[in-house]
This record gives structure tokens, C-alpha cells and sequence, in this order.
């Protein structure tokens, strides 16, 4: 294997550059050339590539995005946009393809290593929902960004005798919300993986309001049924159920662009070399991830349309937590 190509597909997710960084350097420590296809799998379809040198990646791990550019490429669910990128690959000569990304993405690293190309996966997304990795590429950096929106947004609730809903990212998955929740010391956690209804959730504000808080957090992923807009649209039904006035703040997209915090651009150096690691050793249609601290791979096959449950006793941390 002389050449291999890299992508970053999805979601950006910050430590993407750290990864591509470690791809290109790891490649380059074992005599492998690296070419970074630009956004996404679009990329590898319009033989957008270009050769990486140490130099390229120089000063890139400290910032956030991905300076290849990423997407969601319908083209490449068709066989025939996955037969075009097949024939951009052969005419480099490139013998293996590294995807950088999460859940759909690596459904599109199982499509295209099913028609022959070797393919290994690196997990990143802020969502943290892959299997086959304890921690995913960007999901502390995420986890941290809301948990600064939400120790300010303490302080003005304290202020003003308020309570706050914040809504985080994390498409169906409820990690972030319950990570930054359980940090930012949240009243009450709403995940789809837990569903709390509107009175409840009420009721858990009105406790808190009379046990004299000052001030009350509820953190809601995204994903939740009863997210930021449904539980708005409840409390201005009944505007006096919880004792405080309410106030929503939606996150969305501020928690993809941070820079990455030393955790990610530690996981992503990990996970890129890795990658690396894994091709050398003739590995295959696999994901590199992290278990127990440890870099590990785990096949695609075995990965790709699953979600990663919840630890439900996180959920129970910050119920007790919240007292
Ligand atoms: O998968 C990462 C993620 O940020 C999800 O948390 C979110 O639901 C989705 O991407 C948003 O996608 P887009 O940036 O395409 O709007």
C-alpha cells in the first residue's frame, strides 16, 4: 500500500484536524503517501484529492472544523456515485480509504468496503452515539461549550430568580445533554432516552423553587420529544407552575466550532495514527475507536444503524444530583 486517501464526512466535529494531522503524519512515518479528499465523499466521487505533506498539516490541531471541508453526500448512497469514487481511487493508485466521522458516515465507509475498497473508519462526532468507541472525536469539546452556556446562564438566573432550558445538540442521542448536565448541575436532564414530561418536569422546578432556589437548570438534548420548543410552548400554557419565570436558549450549532480541548486532540492523534496502525496490520472494514483507554477496532459490520445505549446510571447521577 503506497497511498491512501483521507476524509472527514458528516457533522464536523472539533479534533477532525488533529486527526487528519496524525493521518498524514503517521502515513509519512511508514513511507505511505496521504491525499486528503475535499467535503466528504463528494470528494472522492469528483476526484477532488490532493496529495498531504508533513508541512501541510502544520498548525492545524489546535483549531476547530476541518480544513478539508466536510458533507452529507447523497450521491454517494448510489452505487454508481460509489463506483465513480472507485474509479477516481484506482487512477491515483490510492490502495485504502480513511473516514473520518460518525454514524452515516461510516455507513458510507461499510457501502464502499463492501464493493472491495479497504476502508477503516476513525469515530468522530459530537454526538458520542457510535458504537465501537467509549468516547467519540469531539463530543468534550461539545460537552464543555454547554457547559459554559450553562454556568453563565446560572448567573443570570440567580440574578434574576430564574429558571433556564437549554437545549443541546446530539441529533437522537441525549450524551451531551446528560454529561453537561450532570457538570453544569442541572435541576432536571431531558433525553430521549429518558423522557420527562412537562409536569414533570414542572413539578421538579416547583420543588426546587420551594426548597428556595435562587435559580434552576433544566438541560434538553435536540432530540428529546418534549425538547426546548415543546416545553416552552407547556410553560406559557402554565406560567405559574414552577414558581420562576422561564427562559430557553437553544445551542445548536455553537458547540461544533470550538476549538478541540486537549482531551480531543489527544483522542484524535490517538485514533488517526491508529488508522494508520490498522491498514499496516492488513485490517479492513473496521472502525478505530477507544475502549477502556485503549485504541481498539471493531468491524463496521457490527457497528454501522446501531446506536450506543446510555449508561442509565448517569441518568440516575443526576437525578440524585439534582437535590
Ligand atoms: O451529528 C452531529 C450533529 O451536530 C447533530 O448533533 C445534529 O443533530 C446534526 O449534526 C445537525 O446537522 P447539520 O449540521 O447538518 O444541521
Amino acid at each position: 500500500m503506497r497511498r491512501i486517501a483521507v476524509l472527514t464526512s458528516g457533522g464536523d466535529a472539533p479534533g477532525m484536524n488533529a486527526a487528519i494531522r496524525a493521518i498524514v503524519r503517521g502515513g509519512a512515518d511508514a513511507g505511505i503517501e496521504v491525499f486528503g479528499a475535499r467535503n466528504g465523499y463528494s470528494g472522492l466521487i469528483a476526484g477532488d484529492l490532493a496529495y498531504l505533506s508533513r508541512r501541510d498539516v502544520g498548525g492545524i490541531m489546535q483549531t476547530g472544523g476541518t480544513f478539508l471541508g466536510s458533507a452529507r453526500c447523497q450521491a454517494f448512497h448510489t452505487v454508481e456515485g460509489r463506483q465513480q469514487a472507485i474509479g477516481r481511487l484506482t487512477a491515483l493508485d490510492i490502495g485504502a480509504v480513511v473516514v473520518i466521522g460518525g454514524n452515516g458516515s461510516q455507513t458510507g465507509s461499510q457501502a464502499l468496503f463492501q464493493m472491495g475498497v479497504p476502508v477503516v473508519g476513525v469515530a468522530s462526532t459530537i454526538d458520542n452515539d457510535l458504537e465501537g468507541s467509549d468516547v467519540t472525536i469531539g463530543v468534550d469539546t461539545a460537552i464543555n461549550v454547554a457547559l459554559e452556556a450553562i454556568d453563565r446562564l446560572r448567573v443570570t438566573a440567580t440574578s434574576h430568580r430564574r429558571a433556564f432550558l437549554v437545549e443541546t445538540m446530539g441529533r437522537s442521542c441525549g450524551y451531551v445533554a446528560l454529561m453537561a448536565g450532570i457538570a453544569g448541575g442541572a435541576e432536571v436532564v431531558v433525553i430521549p432516552e429518558r423522557e420527562v414530561s412537562p409536569d414533570q418536569v414542572a413539578q421538579e422546578l416547583r420543588e426546587a423553587y420551594d426548597r428556595g432556589k435562587r435559580h434552576a437548570l433544566v438541560v434538553v438534548a435536540e432530540g428529546a420529544h418534549n425538547n426546548a420548543r415543546k416545553l416552552v410552548a407547556h410553560f406559557e400554557d402554565h406560567p405559574d407552575a414552577t414558581g420562576f419565570r422561564l427562559r430557553a436558549t437553544i445551542l445548536g450549532h455553537v458547540q461544533r466550532g470550538a476549538a478541540p480541548t486537549a482531551a480531543d486532540r489527544l483522542l484524535a492523534t490517538r485514533l488517526g495514527q491508529g488508522a494508520v496502525r490498522a491498514l499496516l496490520a492488513g485490517e479492513q472494514g473496521v472502525l478505530v475507536g477507544v475502549r477502556h483507554d485503549q485504541v481498539v477496532t471493531t468491524p463496521l459490520a457490527d457497528i454501522v444503524g446501531r446506536q450506543k445505549p446510555i449508561d442509565r446510571h448517569l441518568f440516575e447521577l443526576a437525578g440524585i444530583m439534582a437535590g
